[in-house]
């Protein structure tokens, strides 16, 4: 599968690493792929010159990616993630299923992060991405688990369920299979339309503050109803 990650900070990385090495032909991309670039240090992750050397992966620009794409994923920094997909470029997101794996996180107060004023009361973050991308198919999903969770479902023990939404159907069922088929996860819960991104969103709060008092990111929540 042609895969591209618009995006090359730590969850780029490891969702780009996980889809290379199950075979898949991936392109990661960042704004610059410049020599200087791939050899900077990143937050909370190796330089891309490291990346590329373990992996054999390629790093091109956020359009090249996006264009090589049959199925696209946004792990971008929430405050710039619109701005980002529109670098990607609305042409080369048209039609495709847009795997929305970011979270309008606002740092600037440091731990634990509030989520950004604008995204935080009648929109969310993925709603914007899909009203900015009429035409691409997006899905919000992977958004409130930790990057090595979102790869390998067994790094949180026990029963646990993967939110998503988004307004095609057809596009959600594409990523569940995905989630299946690449990372092993078996429990979905599907919150509806766009909107439903509002509450995968509104998650996060909860989900970094159970990850603080548990000293671990191998956590995530569990539906239980009758
Ligand atoms: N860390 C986790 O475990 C986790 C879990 C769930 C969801 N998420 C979400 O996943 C997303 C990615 O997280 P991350 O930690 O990998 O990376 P990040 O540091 O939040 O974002 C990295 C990407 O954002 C791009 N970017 C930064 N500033 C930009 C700007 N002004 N204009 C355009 N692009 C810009 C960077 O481009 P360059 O490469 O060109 O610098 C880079 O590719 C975030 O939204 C995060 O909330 C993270």
């Amino acid at each position: 599968m042609k895969i591209g990650i618009v995006g090359g900070g730590s969850v780029g990385q490891t969702l780009a690493s996980k889809l290379i090495g199950n075979g898949h032909d991936v392109l990661m991309g960042i704004r610059n792929p410049s020599p200087e670039e791939l050899a900077k240090e990143r937050m909370m992750t190796k330089p891309l010159t490291e990346w590329i050397a373990e992996t054999g992966g390629e790093v091109v620009t956020f359009a090249q990616a996006a264009a090589h794409g049959d199925i696209i994923f946004n792990a971008t920094s929430g405050e710039h993630a619109i701005r980002a997909l529109k670098l990607a470029g609305d042409g080369n997101l048209g039609g495709k299923v847009l795997i929305d794996v970011s979270n309008p996180l606002d740092f600037s107060q440091g731990m634990p992060p509030a989520l950004l004023p604008q995204y935080d009361h009648f929109t969310s973050l993925g709603e914007e991405v899909q009203k900015t991308f009429p035409n691409a198919r997006v899905v919000k999903a992977f958004n409130t688990v930790s990057a090595s969770a979102m790869v390998d479902a067994s790094f949180v023990k026990g029963d646990h369920d993967l939110f998503i939404a988004g307004n095609d159907g057809d596009a959600k069922r594409t990523v569940e299979n995905l989630a299946r088929r690449e990372f092993g996860w078996k429990s979905f819960v599907d919150l509806g339309d766009i909107v439903g991104a509002r509450a995968s969103e509104h998650l996060l709060p909860l989900w970094v503050r159970l990850w603080m008092i548990g000293s671990s990111p191998a956590v995530n929540l569990k539906l239980v109803r009758p």
